[in-house]
């Protein structure tokens, strides 16, 4: 499970990679460096996004887990930007794809990017898909505005790519609309459009919360199998520490627009020391007794705008001293394959 890109960022000071030392000589990549990204609430403009970087590498699984209003998926649209027409707009950093800004395309460059290079695979199918236009010309629309096809070899490509998410009868499923299924097929289909144009990178932002508990292990199944089969990068968004366990290689915490702990999965379930993702695996169903309530973790994550001075979890931490009050480096705390951001790493919470 060891992050050959990982280690790569935590052989080196996070000042090299930032400055772009290293990622001139990276290879196939996407990486979001120092992204702060900011937000307009009641007519000011505040960071909900602060200096994250990102890396997701091909043949690759990274997670990004924290509590709801952290910064996921602006984070997870702003790696194919999305969400600038909601007002969202980038204070800082840059998004590189295989060593080019993101920030420097066109936008039909990055209408090839979208789908053809990276794919966006979102919470609720049914609002990502099209009611008024039937499965079979959706998946088709998708199919031709990047690859050189006619209708004819469209239509087939079409046919294969709902085999491959495990779909039966498909000549069937391509003349229904989005309604006639169940979020499982729907979340299918979006799995399907997704691959369309065989792109190196996946985002999937919380891709099973909508489903049942059964079809979402189906569903996380079909995800990981085409993963491997494709030598895809996947960017897996989830508050489910379970999930991170099961499908990945790496996992970023993020809490109030910052990544507060990185590195690999096996390191970080290991020896986990950033208080808020103890506190956060601490809250997995399958590690709390059997009848007992989930623990919680009490106090809210400050929105943008209200985020304090210092350390953004101080307010809720049971390690919190006064030197937190002080901003707290990225890399305050690391060993290989680890990085955290807190001051006191390693006392006893
Ligand atoms: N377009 C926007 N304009 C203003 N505020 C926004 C906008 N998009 C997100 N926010 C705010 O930014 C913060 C982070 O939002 P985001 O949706 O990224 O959180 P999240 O971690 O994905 O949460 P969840 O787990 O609930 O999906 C929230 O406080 C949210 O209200
Ligand atoms: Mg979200």
């Amino acid at each position: 499970m060891a992050g050959d890109h990982l280690s790569a960022y935590h052989y080196f000071p996070l000042k090299w990679l930032e400055s772009g030392v290293l990622m001139r000589h990276t290879a196939a990549m996407l990486e979001l460096s120092n992204l702060s990204l900011s937000v307009s609430i009641q007519g000011e403009r505040v960071d909900a996004v602060s200096a994250v970087s990102l890396r997701l590498a091909p043949g690759r699984v990274l997670g990004l887990v924290g509590e709801s209003g952290c910064g996921k998926s602006l984070t997870a649209q702003a790696m194919l930007r999305l969400g600038e027409h909601q007002g969202v707009e980038k204070s800082s950093g840059d998004i590189r794809l295989d060593g080019k800004s993101l920030f420097d395309m066109s936008e039909e460059q990055l209408r090839t990017v979208r789908g053809g290079h990276i794919a966006m695979i979102f919470q609720e199918p049914m609002t990502a898909l099209n009611p008024v236009f039937s499965i079979g010309s959706q998946i088709c629309e998708v199919i031709r505005l990047h690859l050189d096809m006619n209708k004819q070899q469209a239509h087939q490509r079409a046919i294969d790519l709902l085999q491959d998410v495990g779909m039966q009868d498909v000549e069937q499923i391509l003349k229904q609309y989005p309604d006639s299924l169940s979020g499982g097929m729907r979340q299918r289909v979006l799995i399907a459009m997704a691959m369309a144009a065989d792109p190196d990178y996946i985002i999937a932002d919380e891709p099973t919360t909508a489903l049942d508990v059964s079809v979402q292990k189906r569903i996380i199944a079909l995800l990981l199998n085409l993963q491997k089969k494709r030598n895809l990068g996947l960017l897996l968004v989830t508050h489910d520490f379970g999930l991170v366990a099961e499908m990945c290689d790496d996992v970023a915490v993020m809490y109030a627009g910052q990544i507060v702990e990185s590195g690999s999965v096996a390191e970080i379930f290991d020896h986990p020391a950033h208080p808020y993702t103890r506190a956060l695996m601490a809250c997995r169903p399958e590690v709390s007794s059997p009848g007992k309530a989930l623990p919680v973790i009490s106090g809210q994550v400050p929105p943008p705008g209200r985020w304090p001075s210092g350390c953004h979890f101080a307010k809720r931490c049971p390690l919190a001293a006064d030197d937190c009050n002080n901003p707290v480096a990225a890399d305050a705390w690391s060993r290989e394959n680890h990085v955290t951001r807190c001051l006191h790493v390693g006392e006893p919470s």
